[in-house]
């Protein structure tokens, strides 16, 4: 067995003012042991709840989440208790959230915040968890880390606090983490370094990992494939060499050359023109055909389907990967 997450057409729909807001439509996810999938699109296309939902945390007060399969670490976890799931959280897949500081618990100290997984999962004595602990704080790179086992959060700065949310995510070895922008509220060198930190560890543990971000040049380096999100649906995925070298579909290459605008020399950044529609009024046809380039007449009446363009490479174009059919 060495699929860690399998997902099969995951739905995810809320209650919002203007009707139902569909979040996620039917996505299949698959990670295998010790590889690393980035989730990649723009803000709102659903990729948080898609993490949250592998990891069972939505509120489904609110919520209806379905999925036809949904396997976890060899476990079938579709009908586990919250109760259940909770020792499953922490110890075999864990998550890395953007904001630090509202992850960690202001009035702890960030030692004894580690500490608790190790009682909690593995009921280590207060020393041994200690000094668990304290080789956590080193393997992250914190300098003193007998020292900072004893700060607070606010004591340490936003990097070192996101060095401790690693150090938490990889305390017991997991077989998956799902990192959900980890590095967006971080500036520039920081955020490199970090990245580099979570690969590093990744790669040492063999850890699959799920890293979810706004922005493919932060995900491009890391990632063995890429699941490029539009509006709750996988528009494209491949080998992230391939989707990068590449790239069929006409939103996965807005993405891209608004990564090579960045990187020029000149600094212009040039955006897919438009927005993500309404999630609660979304066009029929195709989801991005309103912000298409290579719009023709059935995008705007019929949905395409996701289509097996490669053994490694997905797309959902009416136009792309094969003959056009509009
Ligand atoms: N609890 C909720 N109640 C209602 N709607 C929600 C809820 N959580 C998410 N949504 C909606 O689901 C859609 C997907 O949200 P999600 O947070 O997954 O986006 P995202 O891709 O992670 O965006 P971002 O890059 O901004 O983090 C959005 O339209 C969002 O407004
Ligand atoms: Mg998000």
């Amino acid at each position: 067995m060495n699929k860690v997450l399998e997902i099969k057409n995951l739905k995810i729909a809320f209650a919002g003012h203007n009707g139902i807001i569909r979040a996620v439509e039917g996505i299949n996810i698959n990670i295998n042991k010790g590889e690393c999938l980035a989730v990649v699109g723009e803000s709102g296309c659903g990729k948080s709840v898609t993490g949250l939902a592998a990891m069972k945390l939505i509120d489904t007060s609110g919520a209806v989440v379905r999925t036809d399969k949904h396997i976890l670490c060899g476990k079938d976890v579709s009908d586990l208790t919250d109760r259940e799931m909770a020792d499953i959280r922490g110890r075999k897949v864990s998550m890395i959230f953007q904001d630090a500081l509202s992850a960690l618990d202001p009035v702890m100290t960030v030692g004894k915040q580690i500490d608790e997984i190790y009682f909690r999962h593995f009921r280590l004595s207060k020393k041994e968890a200690k000094k668990k602990s304290i080789e956590a704080l080193a393997a992250v790179g914190i300098p003193d880390p007998q020292l900072r086992y004893r700060s607070f959060p606010h004591e340490l700065s936003g990097g070192m606090r996101q060095r401790v949310l690693i150090a938490m995510a990889f305390a017991c070895d997991p077989e998956l983490i799902i990192a959900d922008e980890p590095t967006t509220a971080l500036d520039v060198t920081i955020q490199a370094q970090i990245l580099q930190l979570l690969k590093s560890l990744q790669k040492e543990h063999n850890t699959a990992l799920m890293i979810i971000s706004h922005d493919l040049s932060v995900v491009a380096n890391m990632a063995d494939r890429i699941a490029v999100m539009y509006s709750g649906k996988i528009v494209e995925q491949a080998a992230a060499d391939e989707l990068i070298s590449s790239p069929q579909h006409p939103y996965t290459k807005g993405l891209l050359s608004a990564v090579v605008k960045i990187n020029d020399t000149k600094g212009q950044f040039t955006q897919i023109p438009g927005s993500l529609p309404d999630p609660a009024a979304k066009p029929d046809g195709c989801y991005f055909y309103p912000r298409c380039s290579q719009l023709k007449n059935i995008c705007k009446t019929e949905k395409p389907f996701l289509r097996e363009i490669s053994d490694t490479h997905y797309v959902r174009c009416h136009n792309c990967g094969g003959e056009c059919n509009g």
